[in-house]
């Protein structure tokens, strides 16, 4: 190679590109290049890494649900907490996992102040927005007061719709459900196996207190929140 063409090399925007190519021929790696777009026809390869083989052992779905329920942070609202004075910070009571906010706990006793999304209660599970208080949910199979009488259909519905088994009262903030809208079904799947394996605790979680004007403002607030990312793609 010239020294003219070396250097019209390296002032080129391509700079980041060629060093990487060089140093993959010396057999070293460039972590800071970003990955490629997709190229559509990346589809397909997607799908195949998405989609687990036919024939899944229950105790492989149940085992990879709770991977994905750790990894998408849910028990961070829907397993109470407690502060603990010793450790000097809140920490999750491992025997109520994921049955929601306690029946009888306290709502967050202050108001949000200007500016604050949510005052967030003692347990962690009970948030007050300036539209009202929302609790979190009872997600253990209890019949009565969890999700032990919905069906694997219903539960994926919710996930990607926003709306409780796909055609009831919308999901409240701050149950980030637009995170698992697009999430492949056999992700879904295995966690709503998951959660069905737990013990089902009886926990009557307390109905939100948002007026209704709020709840379809919300609703309105998630379509064109859907369309402006469609409209992004
Ligand atoms: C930031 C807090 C937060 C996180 C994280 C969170 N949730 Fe929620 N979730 C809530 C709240 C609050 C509600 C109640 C919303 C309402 O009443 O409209 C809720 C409601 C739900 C419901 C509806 C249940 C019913 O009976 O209506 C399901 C199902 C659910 N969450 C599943 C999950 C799953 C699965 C995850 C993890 C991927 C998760 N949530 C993560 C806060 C959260």
């Amino acid at each position: 190679m010239y020294p003219s063409q070396t250097i019209r090399i390296l002032r080129s925007t391509q700079l980041p590109r060629t060093a990487c190519l060089m140093l993959a021929l010396v057999g070293s790696s460039c972590s800071r290049e970003r990955p490629e777009p997709l190229r559509s026809e990346s589809r397909a390869e997607i799908a195949a890494v998405e989609q687990p083989p036919a024939e899944v052992s229950p105790q492989l779905l149940v085992h990879r649900g709770e991977q994905l329920v750790r990894l998408g942070g849910c028990g961070d609202c829907h397993t109470p907490m407690a502060f603990d004075p010793k450790l000097g910070m809140p920490v999750p009571q491992r025997h109520l996992a994921l049955s929601g906010h306690p029946e009888g706990a306290p709502a967050p006793s202050g108001q949000p102040q200007a500016g604050d999304q949510a005052v967030i209660g003692a347990s962690f599970t009970s948030f007050k927005a300036p539209f009202g208080v929302v609790y979190a949910s009872n997600l253990t199979p209890d019949p009565e007061t969890g999700l032990g009488s919905w069906t694997r259909e219903e539960f994926i519905a919710t996930m990607r719709s926003g709306h409780r088994k796909g055609t009831g009262r919308v999901l409240l903030p701050p149950m980030p459900w637009q995170n698992l809208s697009n999430q492949p079904e056999a992700d879904l799947n295995a966690m709503f196996a998951y959660l069905q394996s737990l013990a089902p605790i009886k926990n009557r979680v307390p109905q939100p207190e948002v007026p209704e004007p709020a709840i379809a403002a919300i609703a309105k607030g998630y379509e064109l929140a859907r369309a402006a990312t469609q409209e992004g793609q």
